[in-house]
């Protein structure tokens, strides 16, 4: 349980997990480019992942059939890999979990393909704003709603709609443990916030509505109104005065 504090080694074990994951994100930026189909950045990172010596968290996970998840545009997560070529303009989420060692790791950006429109480049910049101001209240002693209401705060102060069917969490020895890290709530509400938890913190926001619909593949998310999303995601440590991000 992510309400579990880790100890040092098992820290060392999800530092080097979130290595991994840093590195794969880092290659499939340069990769996703006009042209290149969501399915051969699937391959690619399943490559990567294995020439790591990790395997992909996703693959498998409640039958999911990828090793990442790509959303593209109107695609809010959990975006099956597909044969669509990425075009000039597009923006796609691109989610990647491994395990190492028998401990997690799980980050998501959302990259532009090429030139982007106005709107888009504020949404896709508010949302990685909106997970910077998130992870900064992962500290000893905030309440974990502190983390939520940081999201919700600037997401909606910037006009936008934070999805709230879908929430970060505890990670560790699960890709999913406790707590939930909802992007909306008061502050100072929930647990208190202990060095050692460990977190993958994740808003989802969208351009117009906050509602979400999942196509009859069983796992794309979609807006209801198919305006743009945007998703980044870390997994971060809370510290005694600073979070350390090992997904960067
Ligand atoms: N980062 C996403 C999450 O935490 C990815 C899950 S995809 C799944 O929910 F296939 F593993 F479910
Ligand atoms: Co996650």
């Amino acid at each position: 349980m992510g309400l579990e504090l880790k100890t040092p080694k098992e820290l060392e074990i999800m530092r080097r997990a979130g290595r991994v994951v840093a590195g794969l994100l880092r290659f499939l930026e340069t990769q996703a480019r006009p042209g290149v189909t969501t399915k051969r950045l699937d391959v690619l990172a399943e490559d990567f992942i294995r020439s790591q010596g990790a395997e992909p968290a996703f693959k498998g996970y409640y039958g999911y059939p990828a090793s990442i998840c790509t959303s593209v545009n109107e695609g809010v997560v959990h975006g099956i890999p597909n044969d669509r070529a990425l075009e000039e303009g597009d923006i796609v989420g691109v989610d990647v979990g491994v395990k190492l060692d028998g401990y997690y790791s799980d980050a998501a950006r959302t990259f532009a393909i090429g030139e982007i429109d106005k709107e888009s480049r504020r949404l896709v910049d508010a949302t990685r704003e909106a997970m910077r101001r998130g992870i900064a209240k992962a500290v000893e002693g905030n309440r974990l709603s502190d983390i939520s209401w940081a999201v919700q705060s600037y997401a909606e102060g910037n006009g936008f709609s934070v999805v709230r069917q879908y929430v970060g969490h505890g990670i560790g020895r699960n890709l999913h443990e406790e707590p939930q890290v909802p992007n909306f709530g008061r502050p100072g509400q929930g647990p208190r916030l202990v060095e050692g938890m460990t977190l993958a913190i994740e808003p989802m926001i969208n351009a117009g509505t906050e509602e979400v619909e999942t196509l009859l593949d069983g796992w794309t998310v979609i807006t209801k109104d198919r305006r743009r999303s945007a998703h980044f995601e870390q997994t971060v440590f809370v510290g005694k005065t600073a979070p350390e991000i090992v997904t960067e």
